[in-house]
C-alpha cells in the first residue's frame, strides 16, 4: 500500500496550512514578543503601532474576553504577557492588520520598557533556587547505595545533552475564522487538536462545543506541535472574536525560532557500579531538565527520561532521580522521543566511562546487560524482550566482529583518518505515560454506493498514520483502498482526543477504526445472512465479493451496502479503543505503563578527518523490532528520518542562547540540521520480524519515535574514533559533538599524546 499522500505531495497538490483559500476580509496577525528574558513590564506603547497603515488593532492580555492562561498540565502559561515578561520571545502584543505586510511592519512601532530581573538559563542554577516546575521525582528498584558496597568497579561522570529546534517544514500557524452566534471554526497546524479547543475555549471564555478545529495535515511535528500550537490559533481566536473577521498568523521560519521551545536540554550526574563479570549491579542518575519559562509538556517529559533512564539494560539497584527547571527559556516541548533520549545517553554516557576506565570494548558491557524476559524495570512493569534477539541479529547479520577488524586495520594504516564504531540498543516504551490520555475514537461512515469515510483524532503529519489507518479499513471490510477516504480531523467529529503523539496514533485510531468497522460488518453479514437464508457465521466478504460457506452470491459489496441501507440498518460506527492493561501508580512510582515496548540495535560507523574535526558517518546498519509490519515503505521512511534526526541532535544541531537568554542560533544559517551530505552514506534496515502476541494495531508495533534513539551511536561513535587519534583525550559526555568540539578534543591534552 503506498502512501495515499504520495501522489499529491509530489504534485505540491497536498493542502496545508497556507493553501487554505482565504476568505474575503481576512486579516492577518502578528506577535510582538519581548525582547528581554526576564523583567517587570514598566510601559507598553502601542500607539505608534495602531497608527500604522492597514492596522485594525493591537491587542494586549486586557483585551482577553476569558482568560490570560494556556498552560496544559499546570496553569502557569499567560497567553499575552500582563505585567512581566519570562522568556526571549514571550509574546507581548498581537498586532492585527488588513496584509502580513502591514502587521509585521507595525510589530517594529511597538515600544516596551522593560525592568531587567536576574536571569537564568542553567538548571542547576534553577534547582539550587528551588525554581522547579513540580516537585522532584524519583524511581527506584533494589537498593543502589547498598549495592554499591558490593561493586568491583564504581565509576562517575556528569553528561548533557543540548536541546533541538523542531525545524518542521511547516512552520506554525493558524486560521480562527468566525461563525454563527459566537462560535469559532479554526485550522490549526497542530498535532492536538482538543488541545487547541481547550486553550482557545479558556482564552475566549466559549464553551468547547463553541469551538471547531480542523486539520487536513501538518508539515511536519516532531512534538513540536503536540502542544505549542495552542499559543497561534489562540491568537487568532482572540483576534477574530474581537475583530469579528477571519484572522490568520502563520510564522516566519525566525519568529518560530524564536518564540517557540525545543527538546529539553538536560544536565545529569551519573554513578554506575559493576561487578568483575562487567554485570551492571547499581546505577544512580540525576537530571536536571532545563523546562524553560513554564510547564509546558515538562512534567510528562520529565517522567519518561525515568522510564528509559536504564534504556535496554536490565540493572537491579537504580535510583533515578528528576528535576523539571524553571528557567528564562522559550518553554521547552515535547521532541520525538519525548524525554526518552535524554535519560538513554546518560546511561550510554556511563556505561562508555565505565569501558574506558576498565580499558575494554563497550560493547562487552552493553550486551552483557540487555534486558531478558521477566526482568523488571525500575518502574515495575516485567519486560517482554527482543533486545538480544536484535543484538545477536544485528552483531551476526551485519558481522560486527568484521566491521570492528577492519576498523582497527584502517585506524593502524591512516594517521589524519579515524574510524569509530558504536553499538546503540534501544528500547522504548509504547504508550501515553499517562494512562488517561491512552483511548481514541473512530467514526465510520459506509454510503448507500458502498464507499466509506473515515474520522479519527489521528494527524497526519508524514507519519503515513491515514495510510495505515485506511489499510485497516480496507483489510477488515475486504474492500479497493479506492473506495476508502481518511477526513480531516475535526473536534466536531471527534471529540475529547489526544494528540497525535507517543508514537501510539496508529495502535490507538487504528483499533478505534478496526472496532468500528468490525461492528458495521457484523451488521452488514447479518444482513447478508437474512437476504441468503443462511446465518451470519457462514458468510464472509471477502474482495467485494459476499461469499456464502466460500462460494460466491448473487451479492457484492455494493449491493449489500445497499440492501442493509433499504433495510435500514446502521452503516455508520463511533468506535471507541481504550488500551488495556495499562495503568500507573504515581505515589509508588510503580505499575505497567506501557501496551509493549519496541526495541532494536545499531552499528553506526564514522570517519573523523582529524586534521579538520569534520566528519562523515559511513552507515548506519540496523535491526529493528517491527513486530509484524502493516507497511514496510512506510516504517522504513519512519526508520530513516529517526536515524538522521538523532545524528542531527547528537552531532549537528546546536542551539545557543547567550547568558541573557537570547537565541543566537536563530536562523538556517547558524543553526544546522543535516543534509544530504552529512546524512550517513548509508543506512541499512533489517526488519526484525515477530508474530508474537502484543497491543498493536494488526501486531505492527509502533515506529514513529524509536529509530531516532539509533541516532546517540553518533555520538558514541565519534568518541571512539577521537580516541584512535588522541587516547589521552579526556572527552566530556556533552552532545552535540560537533566539529568544533571534535577538533578541540583530537588536540586536547596533545603534548602528553606526542609522548
Ligand atoms: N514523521 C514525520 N514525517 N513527521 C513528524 O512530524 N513526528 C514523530 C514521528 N514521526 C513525525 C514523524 C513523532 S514525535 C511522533 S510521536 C510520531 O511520529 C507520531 O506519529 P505516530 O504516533 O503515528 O507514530
Ligand atoms: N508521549 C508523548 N506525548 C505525551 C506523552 C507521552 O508519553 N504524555 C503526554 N504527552
Ligand atoms: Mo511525539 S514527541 O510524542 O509528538
Amino acid at each position: 500500500m503506498i502512501n495515499i499522500d504520495a501522489r499529491t505531495h509530489v504534485k505540491g497538490e497536498s493542502i496545508y496550512l497556507d493553501d487554505i483559500p482565504l476568505i474575503n476580509g481576512t486579516l492577518y496577525a502578528a506577535a510582538f514578543d519581548s525582547p528581554i528574558a526576564h523583567g517587570k513590564i514598566i510601559s507598553l506603547n502601542v500607539a505608534d503601532a495602531e497608527n500604522c497603515e492597514g492596522v485594525v488593532c493591537v491587542l494586549t492580555y486586557k483585551n482577553i474576553v476569558g482568560e490570560n492562561e494556556i498552560g496544559g498540565i499546570i496553569r502557569d502559561e499567560p497567553l499575552l504577557a500582563d505585567h512581566h515578561v519570562h522568556f526571549c520571545g514571550m509574546p507581548v502584543a498581537l498586532v492585527v492588520a488588513e496584509t502580513d505586510e502591514q502587521a509585521r511592519a507595525a510589530i517594529k512601532k511597538i515600544k516596551v520598557e522593560i525592568e531587567p530581573l536576574h536571569v537564568i538559563t542553567d538548571p542547576r542554577e534553577a534547582a539550587a533556587k528551588n525554581e522547579l516546575i513540580i516537585p522532584p521525582r524519583k524511581f527506584k528498584i533494589g537498593d543502589s547505595s547498598a549495592a554499591f558496597k558490593h561493586c568491583d568497579y564504581i565509576f562517575q561522570g556528569i553528561a548533557e545533552t543540548n536541546g533541538q529546534e523542531h525545524l518542521y517544514i511547516e512552520t506554525q500557524g493558524a486560521y480562527a475564522i468566525p461563525q454563527e452566534n459566537n462560535a469559532l471554526k479554526i485550522y490549526s497546524s497542530t498535532q492536538g487538536p482538543t488541545a487547541v479547543q481547550k486553550a482557545v475555549s479558556k482564552v475566549t471564555g466559549l464553551a468547547m462545543h463553541q469551538i471547531e478545529i480542523d486539520v487536513i495535515r501538518l508539515g511536519g511535528g516532531f512534538g513540536g506541535k503536540e502542544d505549542q500550537a495552542n499559543t497561534w490559533a489562540a491568537l487568532c481566536a482572540m483576534a477574530a472574536q474581537i475583530t469579528k473577521r477571519p484572522v490568520k498568523y502563520s510564522l516566519h521560519r525566525m519568529e518560530d525560532m524564536r518564540m517557540t521551545g525545543k527538546r529539553h536540554p538536560y544536565s545529569s550526574d551519573f554513578k554506575i557500579g559493576l561487578n568483575k563479570d562487567f554485570n551492571i549491579i547499581a546505577y544512580e542518575a540525576t537530571f536536571y531538565q532545563n523546562a524553560g519559562a513554564s510547564a509546558d509538556l515538562s512534567p510528562a517529559v520529565l517522567e519518561r527520561t525515568l522510564f528509559h533512564c536504564t534504556n535496554s539494560y536490565f540493572i537491579p539497584n537504580v535510583t533515578a532521580t528528576a528535576y523539571s527547571c524553571r528557567t528564562n527559556l522559550p518553554p521547552n516541548t515535547a521532541f520525538r522521543g519525548f524525554g526518552g533520549p535524554q535519560g538513554m545517553f546518560v546511561i550510554e554516557a556511563a556505561i562508555t566511562k565505565a569501558a574506558e576506565e576498565l580499558n575494554i570494548d563497550r560493547s562487552i558491557i552493553q550486551q552483557k546487560n540487555l534486558l531478558q524476559t521477566g526482568n523488571e524495570f525500575p518502574y515495575g512493569q516485567l519486560v517482554v524482550s527482543e533486545a538480544n534477539e536484535c543484538w545477536n541479529k544485528a552483531t551476526s547479520f551485519y558481522n560486527v566482529n568484521q566491521i570492528k577488524k577492519d576498523i582497527e586495520q584502517f585506524n593502524a594504516k591512516n594517521k589524519l583518518y579515524k574510524k569509530g564504531v558504536a553499538l546503540m540498543p534501544i528500547c522504548f516504551g509504547i504508550s501515553f505515560t499517562n494512562t488517561m490520555m491512552n483511548h481514541a475514537r473512530s467514526l465510520v461512515h459506509v454510503f448507500s454506493d458502498g464507499s466509506v469515510n473515515i474520522s479519527t483524532g489521528a494527524v497526519e503529519m508524514g507519519q503515513g498514520v491515514n495510510t495505515k489507518i485506511l489499510q485497516v479499513v480496507a483489510q477488515i471490510f475486504s474492500i479497493h483502498p479506492n473506495k476508502i477516504k481518511i477526513n480531516t480531523t475535526n473536534t466536531f467529529r471527534v471529540a475529547n482526543t489526544s494528540p497525535s503523539a507517543a508514537s501510539a496514533t496508529a495502535d490507538l485510531n487504528g483499533k478505534a477504526t478496526l472496532i468500528a468497522c468490525n461492528e458495521i460488518l457484523k451488521r452488514l453479514k447479518q444482513v447478508a445472512a437474512d437476504e441468503l437464508n443462511t446465518e451470519e457465521k457462514n458468510i464472509e466478504i471477502k474482495n467485494e465479493e459476499v461469499l456464502l460457506n466460500n462460494d460466491k452470491t448473487s451479492l457484492d459489496w455494493k449491493s449489500l451496502v445497499l440492501l442493509a441501507f433499504t433495510k435500514r440498518v446502521s452503516l455508520s460506527e463511533n468506535g471507541h479503543y481504550a488500551t488495556p492493561e495499562v495503568h500507573f501508580d504515581k505515589t509508588k512510582e510503580k505499575g505497567h505503563p506501557f501496551a509493549y515496548h519496541v526495541f532494536g540495535t545499531a552499528i553506526v560507523t564514522v570517519t573523523v578527518d582529524c586534521l579538520r574535526g569534520i566528519y562523515e558517518f559511513d552507515s548506519v546498519k540496523v535491526v529493528h523490532d517491527f513486530g509484524s509490519s502493516m507497511n514496510k515503505k512506510i516504517d522504513l521512511g519512519q526508520i530513516e528520518g529517526g536515524i538522521v534526526q538523532g545524528i542531527g541532535w547528537m552531532t549537528m544541531e546546536e542551539i545557543i542562547y547567550n547568558a541573557n537568554g537570547k537565541l543566537i542560533s536563530n536562523a538556517l544559517s547558524t543553526y544546522k540540521i543535516p543534509d544530504i551530505y552529512s546524512a550517513p552514506k548509508n543506512i541499512d534496515v533489517e526488519f526484525y520480524h515477530s508474530d508474537k502476541d502484543n497491543l498493536a494495531i494488526f501486531r505492527s508495533k509502533a515506529v514513529g519515535e524509536p529509530p531516532l534513539m539509533y541516532g546517540i551511536g553518533a555520538y558514541f561513535a565519534l568518541h571512539d574514533a577521537i580516541k584512535a587519534f588522541n587516547p589521552f583525550a579526556k572527552i566530556s559526555f556533552n552532545a552535540p559533538m560537533t566539529p568544533e568540539k571534535v577538533l578541540m578534543n583530537l588536540y586536547a591534552s596533545s603534548k602528553e599524546a606526542k609522548k
